[in-house]
């Protein structure tokens, strides 16, 4: 056993120009890192450039950066925006783009939608079956009308605050006690 602390990784599922989950994940990293319990970093799919699952050769760097990426995380918090009642065509395509690096690890998702991305949310549980991913119960479901002014300007509710730390806690949990299975 390790007592090295867990790295969590925060990751931002929409691509979308003018996206909100910036502003999600900033707010929730805030609240992690008070934490102090573990590294939280942010995660940003626009950053690894993946292009659509097969529609190349599979050597462009980015493929093998968001291998390493995944690979370097003990647990992730899902940051899920919901697109047509699931989850983006660009998250998808990011969780397609891996195997091994996601298996036995924890999960939190945190949602947003008209109704809190809850359907999105649960679209993502039956991924992370898949993907052998721990996804955790306590889920944070923000509100387009109530936690962002105007659709666009993040004001979360502070009642948020207390399902945020249960989910944390719970990912935490697991992600350490999975530290045994890798
Ligand atoms: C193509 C599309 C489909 C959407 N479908 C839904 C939906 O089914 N349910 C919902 O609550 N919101 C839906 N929305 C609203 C998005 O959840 C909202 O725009 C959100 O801000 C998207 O996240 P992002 O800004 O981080 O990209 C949809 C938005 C787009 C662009």
């Amino acid at each position: 056993m390790t007592n090295e602390k867990l790295n969590i990784g925060i990751i931002l599922g929409s691509t979308r120009q003018g996206r909100l989950s910036p502003q999600v994940g900033e707010w929730l990293k805030d609240i992690a890192d008070q934490r102090e319990d573990a590294n939280y970093e942010l995660v940003d799919i626009t950053d690894y450039q993946l292009p659509f699952l097969g529609t190349t050769d599979g050597t462009e760097p980015g493929i093998a950066a968001w291998n390493e990426k995944l690979a370097s995380l003990d647990g992730f918090v899902f940051i899920v925006q919901e697109y047509n009642h699931s989850i983006s065509g660009a998250l998808k395509n990011a969780l397609d783009f891996a195997r091994e690096p996601w298996n036995n690890k924890a999960a939190g998702i945190v949602s947003y939608g008209s109704t809190g991305g809850a359907r999105a949310a649960e679209h993502l549980r039956g991924i992370c079956g898949e993907l052998q991913i721990a996804d955790v119960r306590t889920h944070p479901t923000l509100s387009l009308f109530t936690d962002f002014e105007n659709f666009a300007t993040f004001k979360p509710a502070e009642l948020h605050l207390e399902n945020v730390t249960a989910m944390l806690d719970q990912v935490i949990a697991w992600s350490g006690a999975l530290r045994t299975l890798r």
